[in-house]
């Protein structure tokens, strides 16, 4: 089974792009064929500073080693160092509807927001198929907002093998379940765009006033809490023991708990949690030969991978 999954360089890496996206990436390391890798040309959809693209993405690759990615295990690589995904790009836009693109939520969001988003937003699904098919995925772990990307995905690929003949494969979505949607500060979905972020490598105490200022209602301690729509349950339940998450639920379905001491232990446990990874991150901070020459050692693996399936769809075309 092969598995691919590509992470943004657009940021610092927050708990909701952890518990979404690469903690189960790293869990899948051990359980089948594994492709990763760091979607730079999907980040210049947004991000035009060649410097600032370059931090992003040194920082990602270190992070995602620091964070457990194994090397020897995962095909680990940046995307522009392969750059035939570009020309399989332009093929698979040759049988992708306007109207699929056009009712995109990423898109729709852009369109909403901005003054005018560029051509590359808007073929920004179609690179993602082809990054997908490429290395003929069958799985493919994302968090729940980029479900729809891999659907697109599906009907470009079913589209293509339907007009060409048989060259892709139909990848899956892989989506965990509790962790579809990892809640910010504010209570909406954790994104570096609502600017509500938890970034897990940051300085402690940055981490503990973040978590501090995380909104929550007004119940008074002594009155009886709704855990289930309370974001810092939700938060407990990714770094927390079962049997705490559950003791923390029954004392706000009895009353007398206030917000403010599972604020704090939570704070411990975003510390916690990630105090191997932070030292392991210093450790390649230290050593940042290492990192380029497993991206290295990646892209030529990949490459070669991509190389085979462009080939075949070049002949299925006619080119
Ligand atoms: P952001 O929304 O901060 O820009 P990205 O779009 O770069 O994050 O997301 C990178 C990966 O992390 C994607 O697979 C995405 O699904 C996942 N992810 C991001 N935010 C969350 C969240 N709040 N909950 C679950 N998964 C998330
Ligand atoms: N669009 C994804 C995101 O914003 C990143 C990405 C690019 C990706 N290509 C991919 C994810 C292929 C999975 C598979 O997070």
């Amino acid at each position: 089974m092969r598995i691919l999954s590509g992470i943004k360089p657009t940021g610092r890496l927050h708990l909701g792009n952890y518990f979404g996206m690469m903690r189960p990436s790293l869990e899948l390391q051990n359980r089948g064929e594994a492709y990763y890798f760091i979607a730079d040309y999907h980040a210049l959809t947004t991000v035009h500073n060649a410097k600032e693209l370059q931090e992003y993405t040194r920082g990602v690759a270190i992070d995602f080693l620091a964070c457990g990615l194994d090397p020897k295990k995962a095909v680990f690589f940046k995307q522009s160092d392969v750059p035939e995904v570009c020309e399989l790009t332009w093929l698979l836009s040759t049988v992708t509807p306007m109207g699929l693109l056009e009712r995109c939520h990423a898109y729709k969001d852009h369109l909403a927001k901005e003054k005018g988003p560029n051509h590359a937003l808007f073929a920004y699904p179609v690179l993602m198929a082809a990054d997908i098919l490429i290395y003929q995925s069958d799985q493919v772990p994302v968090g729940r907002d980029q479900k729809q990307h891999i659907e697109i995905a599906r009907d470009i690929a079913v589209k293509f093998n339907h007009t060409f003949g048989d060259v892709f494969k139909i990848p899956e979505p892989l989506i965990q379940k509790g962790v579809e949607l990892v809640p910010g500060t504010d209570g909406r979905k954790m994104s570096k765009s609502y600017h509500n972020t938890i970034e897990i490598f940051e300085d402690p105490k940055w981490i503990q006033k973040k978590i501090m200022s995380i909104k929550t209602d007004s119940t008074p301690v002594e009155e009886p809490k709704n855990p289930d729509t309370c974001p810092l349950i939700a938060l407990l339940r990714l770094m927390a023991s079962s049997e705490e998450t559950e003791q923390f639920v029954s004392r706000y379905r009895k009353g007398g708990i206030g917000y403010g001491e599972v604020k704090k232990r939570l704070a411990e446990l975003a510390i916690e949690t990630f105090q191997e990874a932070r030292a392991r991150r210093e450790e390649l901070l230290a050593h940042p030969s290492r990192i380029d020459q497993i991206l290295a050692g990646g892209a030529e693996h990949a490459r070669a991978v991509a190389r085979r399936t462009l080939a075949k769809a070049r002949e299925a075309v006619g080119l």
